[in-house]
C-alpha cells in the first residue's frame, strides 16, 4: 500500500479545537489511515530554522515549518487571504492585489516543495490541499517529483469571469495541469474550471473530466463533495446531554427555543445579513419575541486582515443594537460569542437547537450544515435553514433553502421552521440524514484517492 501524504498550509494535531473544514476534515481523514502531513506550523518567526520538525501522533507523522514574518505577511494575509479568498468567494470589491504578495506566495509554495521532496518516497500519493498550495505540485514537479499529486480546492472555484480578473491569472492557475486529479466540491465547481480550461488554455474537458491541452498533456478534474463523520458527531451529541456545558444552556433557555450558527468570523459566511434577517423576523413574527434566542458562535479568523477587524466591529455594532431594541429583562435575542468550542461541545448545542441558521453568502461545502444534520435526534430533529449559495445545498436539499441577501426569505424560513409539524420534520431530516450515511469523510477519501491512483 502507498503512504498517503497530505499537504496543506493549515494543519491540526488530535484534539486541538480548530474552527475551519479544512482541518476538521483532513483530521477526520487522517485519523485511521495514517500518512505523512505537512504544512504549516502555525508559527510566525523572525529566523526560520532549516529543514522540517518532525511528530509522530497515532498513526500521523508531522512534518512543519514555521514561517517568516514577510512570508506569513506575503503569502498568508497578503495573496491568500486579501487576493484569492476574496476572488473566489465572488468578492471582487474586496480584492487586494500587489505584486509582493504574489511573490512571496510563489516562494513560499516554492520552499514547501524544496522541504518535502527529501521527506518523499517513490511509493507516496501527494494529496495537496486549498488554495494557499495552488501552485505546490508544479514545484513538486520540477524538483523531479514523479509520484501521483492530486489537488483539492476546498473553496468555490468560481465563474472564469470572476478568476480573470485577477491579474497574473493565467500562469498561476496553468500550475494546476501539473495534477493528475484536481478535485472540486461541487459539480458547478468543475464545470467553471472546464469552461475556464477551454477559453484560456485552449483545453477541452471530457464527460468524464479528462481535461486535454493542445501540447497532448491531460489531467482529471472532478468533483468530491467533502464530508463529516456523522456516526461520531451523533454519539457525541448523545453524550453531551451529560455535559455540563449542554446543561447549562438547556437551563437559560428556560423552555425557550435556540437556533444556532457556527462560523468562523469572516466576511463569506453573511453574518450582517442574518442578524438583520433575525432582527426582521422579530418585527414581522412578533409572536416570537421573548420566545426564540439566535446563539451565534463566531471564534474571530485571520483577525490581523483588515476586512476582518472591519467586519468584527459591524458586527458588534450591530449585535449591541438588536439586543438593545428587542431586548426584554429576562431574554436576550441574539447571543454573540467570539471563541472556539470543541467539536464535542459544539454537536450537543446543535442537538439542543430547533433551528440550524446556516446562511453564507458563498462557501464551498460548509461543514456545519452537515454537522447540524447529524447531531439532530431521530425523533425530535430540529430544522436546518440553508443558504442555497452554500454546496451542501446541493447535497441537503431537504433543508429550507434560503436567498441570505433576502430578510424576508430567511425570516419566513425561521418562522417556517418553529411551525414545522413533527411528520415532516422527521422526513426532510431522514432524508438529509440518509444522505449524510451514504456520504461520510472516509468515502470523500477513498473515492478521491481511487481516481487518483486510477489516473
Ligand atoms: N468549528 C469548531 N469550533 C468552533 C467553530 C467551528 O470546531 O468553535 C469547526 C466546525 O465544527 C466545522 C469547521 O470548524 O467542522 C467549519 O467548517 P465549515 O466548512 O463550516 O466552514 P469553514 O470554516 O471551513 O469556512
Ligand atoms: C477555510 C479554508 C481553509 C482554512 C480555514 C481556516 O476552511 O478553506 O483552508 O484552513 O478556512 O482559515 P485559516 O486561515 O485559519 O487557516
Amino acid at each position: 500500500m502507498t503512504r498517503l501524504v497530505i499537504v496543506s498550509n493549515r494543519v491540526s494535531k488530535p484534539r486541538e479545537t480548530r474552527a475551519g473544514g479544512l482541518a476538521s476534515a483532513l483530521n477526520s481523514a487522517l485519523n485511521e489511515h495514517g500518512g505523512l502531513w505537512f504544512g504549516w506550523s502555525g508559527n510566525v518567526v523572525s529566523d526560520v530554522p532549516a529543514g522540517v520538525s518532525r511528530e509522530r501522533i497515532g498513526e500521523i507523522d508531522y512534518a512543519l515549518t514555521d514561517l517568516s514574518e514577510s512570508e506569513y505577511s506575503t503569502y498568508y494575509q497578503g495573496f491568500s487571504n486579501r487576493t484569492l479568498w476574496p476572488l473566489l468567494h465572488y468578492r471582487p470589491d474586496l480584492l487586494d492585489f500587489r505584486r509582493e504578495n504574489l511573490s512571496g506566495y510563489r516562494a513560499v509554495n516554492r520552499r514547501f516543495a524544496e522541504l518535502l521532496a527529501p521527506q518523499l518516497r517513490s511509493d507516496d500519493t501527494i494529496w495537496v490541499h486549498d488554495y494557499h498550495l495552488i501552485p505546490l505540485g508544479q514545484e513538486l514537479r520540477a524538483l523531479g517529483i514523479k509520484a501521483r499529486i492530486g489537488f483539492f480546492l476546498h473553496v468555490p472555484f468560481p465563474s472564469p469571469e470572476v478568476l480573470m480578473m485577477l491579474p497574473g491569472h493565467r500562469p498561476l492557475l496553468k500550475t494546476l495541469c501539473a495534477y493528475d486529479l484536481v478535485g472540486t466540491q461541487t459539480d458547478s465547481d468543475q464545470r467553471a474550471l472546464c469552461e475556464y480550461s477551454g477559453r484560456e488554455w485552449g483545453a477541452t474537458c471530457d464527460d468524464s473530466g479528462m481535461v486535454s491541452l493542445s501540447d497532448g498533456h491531460r489531467f482529471r478534474c472532478m468533483a468530491f463533495p467533502i464530508s463529516i463523520d456523522p456516526g461520531l458527531i451523533s454519539r457525541n451529541a448523545d453524550l453531551a446531554r451529560t455535559s455540563k456545558a449542554h446543561r447549562s444552556l438547556v437551563d437559560s433557555l428556560s423552555g425557550r427555543e435556540l437556533a444556532i450558527s457556527v462560523d468562523r468570523l469572516d466576511y463569506s459566511k453573511g453574518l450582517p445579513e442574518r442578524f438583520e434577517a433575525f432582527a426582521h423576523f422579530l418585527d414581522s413574527y412578533p409572536q416570537h419575541r421573548g420566545q426564540l434566542s439566535m446563539m451565534q458562535i463566531a471564534p474571530v479568523t485571520r483577525g490581523d486582515v483588515p476586512e476582518y477587524q472591519e467586519l468584527r466591529a459591524r458586527l458588534e455594532q450591530l449585535a449591541g443594537a438588536i439586543n438593545g431594541r428587542y431586548a426584554e429583562p429576562d431574554w436576550m435575542p441574539i447571543r454573540y460569542i467570539n471563541r472556539s468550542f470543541h467539536q464535542a461541545n459544539l454537536a450537543g448545542f446543535y442537538r439542543s437547537a430547533r433551528v440550524g441558521l446556516v446562511t453564507p453568502l458563498r462557501d464551498g461545502m460548509n461543514l456545519v450544515a452537515k454537522e447540524y444534520v447529524a447531531a439532530q435526534s431521530a425523533e425530535d430533529p430540529g430544522v436546518l435553514v440553508l443558504s442555497r449559495f452554500a454546496g451542501a445545498a446541493r447535497e441537503l436539499t431537504d433543508a429550507l433553502l434560503v436567498n441570505p441577501y433576502d430578510a424576508d426569505d430567511t425570516s419566513n424560513a425561521i418562522h417556517a421552521a418553529l411551525e414545522m409539524p413533527i411528520e415532516e420534520r422527521r422526513r426532510r431530516w431522514q432524508a438529509m440524514s440518509a444522505h449524510l450515511r451514504q456520504h461520510t469523510i472516509v468515502d470523500w477519501r477513498e473515492s478521491f484517492l481511487d481516481v487518483l491512483l486510477d489516473s
